[in-house]
């Protein structure tokens, strides 16, 4: 399996090392893995003037699979816009075609205490949000800021088409049928007739999965009770922009956004993985980073792209097990537990693999 690693900014480097630990030792052990880096985001700007390279492209469309960290940074918010961090983000989305993200929203048990709801409204939280990733406003055209009469607009375009929306209808029933088997899409049908659409093909896909319950919410409602009562949720799919936004918001049930992989696929499965969270810039550099969220990103890999559940659930389970001995970075602590680095933290996870 051939790896591209692609650590971007801020942050980064710091948690893809710890997660690059994990995939060293699984190798050491025997996995067949090759792992190859390249520069990504202001990475890629300061290497080549490019936020999406064409050696780092070529390297991900080769490669089986994709380890993202983070990219962004204050110093690349100045540059004109097709040549920010973000934009090489959202291209290698686009251009490997990874229209499916999934991000789980998952409470470990002893990190109640770090969610910022009562430990009574979260714990057992298992959510796992389908975000459709290629679509939507984030891509629609036309897109720009220009003057009319006199001032300045700026204006995107909320567009899907019924065959991107059913393609990750279908990758969103087929989650919700191995999990409670209740999928909620939400929209914003009651305003927008691009969510109009959206709902009439989530109702359409919806016969071939008899066994899913279907349930509809417009997205105001849908963030209101993702806080109100979260665990009346099993599996959601959404839009593009409802989806950043959702998943943020649900990221903090789970006690920390340092917590949260996410794995983007495309219909062969082959997938980019990357923690939910962006760069930290005011933390980077000084390994007090969170990499769990990066580390389970890589058994989304085993489970989602090298079908290797045994391993996910290795990892999984590995880090259930620092968890549960008291270890923590900045973001997930509470009083009585311990303080570890970012650093550590890797190491803590390789030891009890
Ligand atoms: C995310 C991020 C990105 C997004 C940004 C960095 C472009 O917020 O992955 O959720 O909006 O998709
Ligand atoms: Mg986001």
């Amino acid at each position: 399996m051939k790896i591209a690693v692609l650590p971007g900014d801020g942050i980064g480097p710091e948690i893809v090392a710890q997660a690059v630990k994990v995939l060293e030792k699984l190798k050491a052990e025997g996995a067949s893995i090759e792992m190859e880096t390249a520069p990504i985001g202001g990475a890629g700007y300061d290497a080549s003037g490019d936020p999406l390279p064409e050696a780092t492209l070529r390297l991900a469309r080769e490669a089986d699979a994709v380890l993202l960290g983070a990219v962004g940074g204050p110093q690349y918010d100045t540059l004109d816009r097709p040549l920010r961090p973000e934009r090489g983000l959202l291209r290698i989305r686009k251009e490997l075609n990874l229209f499916a993200n999934l991000r789980p929203a998952l409470l470990y048990p002893e990190l109640a205490g770090a969610s910022s709801l009562k430990p009574e409204v979260v714990s057992g939280l298992d959510i796992m949000i389908v975000r459709e990733l290629t679509g939507d406003v984030y891509f629609g055209q036309p897109r720009g800021i220009e003057v009319r009469n006199g001032e300045r607009v700026g204006f995107n375009t909320m567009l899907y088409s019924e065959s991107e929306v059913r393609r990750v209808a279908h990758v969103a029933f087929g989650i919700a049928m191995k999990r409670g088997r209740k999928l909620c899409s939400v929209e914003k049908a009651n305003v927008l007739e691009c969510s109009e659409l959206w709902k009439e093909v989530m109702i359409e896909v919806a016969k071939d999965y008899p066994e899913v319950e279907l349930s509809h919410m417009y997205v105001d409602n849908a963030a209101m009770q993702l806080i109100r009562a979260p665990k009346q949720f099993d599996t959601l799919v959404t839009g593009n922009i409802f989806g950043d936004i959702l998943s943020d918001a649900a990221s903090m049930l789970s006690g920390s956004i340092g917590m949260l992989p996410s794995a983007s696929l495309d219909e062969h499965n082959k997938g980019m993985y990357e923690p939910i969270h962006g760069s930290a810039p005011d933390i980077a550099g000084k390994n007090l980073a969170n990499p769990l969220a990066t580390i389970l990103s890589v058994a989304m890999m085993y489970r989602y792209t090298f079908a290797d559940l045994a391993t996910a659930d290795r990892i999984e389970g590995a880090v259930k097990k620092v968890i549960a001995q008291g270890l923590r970075t900045g973001d997930i602590w509470t009083e009585g537990t311990q303080k570890v680095s970012c650093s550590e933290m890797g190491d803590a996870v390789v030891k009890s693999l």
